[in-house]
């Protein structure tokens, strides 16, 4: 296992002891989500973990889940979810998220609203001072509507590029069946909150990878002298 794989299998090792029988538990997406479903999964078959039922966060988690016999139910169908744990793109010291590199941030936001506890499960690599001025900031938008939502952007600061799909001609289709543009802002994101609300309200955009006041708690794998070490920052407000 090479060593970022070891950082996300230590926090994906972690996630799970905070999973207790007969939960209702967020399926996150992404490669240290799908870490940490499998390791669910094991702890499902050798029985120490009892009654569990998984809310996928998208075609990716509920795949995997179905394949490792993780006993799945809808999101229309729970009233709550105890816990929900999931990756991140970018993690600013306040717990506030990008996500959405694995363009499934609608429903991962769906979950994780309904969530009692979001749990992020990151590697170092992921903790950044200020949001978006390395990792663009997914948008999901109606197929008809990217370039003007596009054009919106721009006026608001942003540049945005429609995510292209790889091993396919054209643009990634979301599980919604939608378009992805990323967007990077000059100075990177000063205030999440204001500029969640203002992107969610134009006309088009069904989500964005903003993350705002969500978070519970972040595990976080960082390597020392070769071995994967696991910490658990605290939130600064
Ligand atoms: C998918 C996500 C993922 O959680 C995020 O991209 C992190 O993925 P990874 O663990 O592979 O780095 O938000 O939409």
């Amino acid at each position: 296992m090479d060593l970022k794989t070891q950082m996300k299998q230590i926090v994906a090792t972690a996630a799970i002891k905070e999973i207790e029988d007969g939960m209702i538990v967020g399926l996150g997406s992404g490669s240290t989500a799908a870490l940490m479903i499998k390791s669910l999964a094991e702890e499902i078959r050798l029985g120490k973990l009892k009654n569990i039922r998984g809310v996928p966060t998208s075609f990716q988690s509920e795949v995997l889940a179905l394949e490792l016999n993780i006993p799945l139910i809808d999101l229309a169908s729970v009233s709550e979810i105890d816990l929900a744990i999931d990756g991140a793109d970018e993690v600013d010291p306040a717990f506030q998220l990008i996500k959405g590199g694995g363009a499934c941030h609608v429903r991962e936001k769906l979950v994780a609203s309904k969530a009692n506890k979001l749990l992020i499960v990151v590697d170092e690599t992921k903790l950044v001072k200020n949001l978006n001025e390395v990792f663009p900031l997914p948008v999901e938008v109606l197929p008809s509507a990217w370039k003007q939502v596009k054009d919106i952007i721009s006026e608001m600061g942003g540049v945005s590029n429609l995510r292209m799909a790889i091993k396919k001609a054209g643009p990634v289709v979301t599980d919604q069946g939608n378009l992805i543009l990323d967007v990077l802002f000059d100075d990177g994101i000063k205030n999440p909150k204001d500029l969640e609300n203002r992107i969610n309200n134009i006309p088009g955009v069904l989500e964005n990878g903003l993350f705002v006041n969500l978070t519970d708690e972040v595990l976080v794998g960082k390597i020392e002298n070769n071995m994967p070490i696991l910490f658990s920052p605290s939130k600064i407000s």
